[in-house]
């Protein structure tokens, strides 16, 4: 029997013109220039049908704020662990996992991607490397690192540079190597590495590139594996050492040692989930400040202001959101917003759509650091898998920020708006390149 999971709450179904109702009818998140350029077709789905089955990706797109916040908030009946693994390399599972167990030291299924109880005993442990007061003591290091990378793009660049490529990825590569005690200077690797690990949960994967990003993700474990080893024999002040030798507390207070397969996919996770993610939301700042008038001014009006600067990153996060939707997995027939839902049907909670729902935020794509509800964006998610790192996610664009209007002034696209491209996956809305121009301040 089908369980009521928000109540008999179901939300007005809204007329549709003709053209949204064309898109509703036609559109799938598949198709890249709906990636590219999503906000109709959210708002379509939002209007006339909120919990969407997309019949290209064989997913109900969950499209409302109210939504979205009910299902992240019952990890119970839509379930992480089965919805990730469902996607990870969609219908190549098999030979993905065979890949890595030849080539890659094994497979290691990501132990944060997880139900509970078993993910609460992770999440736990996780979270004690990310707590907000340890996230505070980096930023001076954090902030060194930004600056000397910046000042270092503006002395060579001779007023042009690619924002994404040259600034947004290494500086977040940076930042997460440092943490975890990796070696610099392996930006382009380590960027790989993250695209093939990131394109597990993008839907767009043929079996050619399936294969190559397997190769990727190999390498990536040969050499976390070989970090790891060395650091178990010889510890230093770093989150791998940390995770080597990890400990859980189980329920009954009796504390487990992390395994060799759990240690693993927790380093692999922390290299790789704020890498993409953070690199995107700085890589959207240049977008907006070169594009969108008035916000390079308002920045700059903001950026002496501790408050006011939060609240700009808070509404740049809210307004390009850059992970665009994830996976979950029905574990029993279910009614969401109305919408009948089989056990076992795969899901994906669209957060860019969310953080554009107008009945939560009105006029969604005004840039207004007043809202009063800035904070209730889902930018991060929300419920027992909201955002590790939201604090060091945070700090990082805070600090680019700042940065950014220290060292340079008068930046300019390079190239026309409508020729920015962006990855071709459901995961993330990810700007490849962003060729600028600018003066040094
Ligand atoms: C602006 C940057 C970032 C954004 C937009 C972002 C977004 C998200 C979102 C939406 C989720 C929820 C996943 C879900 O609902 O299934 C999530 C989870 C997670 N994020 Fe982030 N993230 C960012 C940066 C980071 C950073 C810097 C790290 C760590 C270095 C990190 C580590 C994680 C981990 C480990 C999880 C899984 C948590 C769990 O399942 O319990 N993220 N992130």
């Amino acid at each position: 029997m089908a369980t009521q999971t928000t109540e008999d709450r179901v939300s007005e179904r809204l007329e549709l013109t003709p053209e949204e109702a064309a898109l509703l009818q036609e559109g799938t998140l598949a198709n890249t220039a709906i990636q590219a350029q999503p906000r109709d077709f959210y708002r379509a789905m939002r209007h006339g049908d909120p919990i969407h089955f997309d019949e290209k990706l064989g997913s109900w797109l969950v499209t409302r704020h109210e939504d979205i916040s009910a299902v992240q908030s019952d990890p119970i009946t839509f379930s992480v662990k089965h919805g990730y693994s469902e996607q990870q390399a969609r219908g190549m599972r098999e030979e993905f996992e065979a890949y890595l167990r030849e080539h890659g030291g094994g497979y290691f299924p990501d132990a944060i991607m997880s139900d509970p109880p078993y993910h609460t005993r992770i999440r736990k442990l996780m979270e004690n490397a990310f707590t907000a007061h340890r996230v505070k003591e980096l930023e001076p290091r954090i902030t060194a690192v930004v600056h000397d990378l910046i000042a270092d793009v503006v002395a060579k660049g001779n007023g042009k540079c690619d924002a994404v490529k040259d600034i947004a990825i290494p500086l977040t590569i940076r930042v997460i190597v440092e943490q975890l005690g990796l070696d610099q200077g392996m930006e382009d690797k380590i960027s790989r590495w993250s695209v093939a690990v990131t394109a597990q949960i993008g839907a767009m994967q043929t079996r050619e590139t399936m294969l190559e990003n397997a190769q990727q993700i190999a390498d990536l474990q040969n050499y976390l594996i070989a970090k790891m080893k060395e650091k178990e024999a010889n510890p230093t002040e770093d989150m791998i050492s940390d995770l080597v030798h990890a400990e859980v507390t189980n329920a009954d207070g009796t504390k487990e040692k992390l395994t060799f397969e759990e240690a693993v996919s927790l380093c692999r996770a922390t290299l790789i989930a704020g890498n993409d993610t953070t690199a995107t939301a700085i890589g959207n700042l240049f977008y907006v400040l070169t594009t969108k008038p008035g916000i390079a001014e308002l920045l700059e009006s903001v950026v002496d202001d501790e408050r006011q600067l939060n609240r700009f990153i808070e509404e740049h996060l809210r307004a390009e959101p850059p992970v665009r939707a994830l996976s979950r997995m029905t574990t029993k027939d279910v009614v969401v917003n109305g919408t009948k839902i089989p056990a076992g049907a795969h899901m994906l909670l669209v957060y860019g759509s969310g953080n554009d729902d107008e009945t939560v935020f009105p006029e969604p794509r005004s840039f207004d650091i007043t809202r009063p509800n800035l904070g209730r964006h889902v930018a991060f998610g929300g419920g027992p898998h909201r955002c590790i790192g939201l604090a060091l996610a945070r700090m990082e664009v805070k600090v680019a920020a700042r940065e950014i209007v220290k060292q340079m002034m008068n930046m300019k696209l390079a190239i026309a708006e409508s020729e920015i491209t962006y990855t071709p996956t459901v995961a993330t809305r990810t700007i490849e390149s962003l060729p600028i121009t600018f003066e040094a301040r």
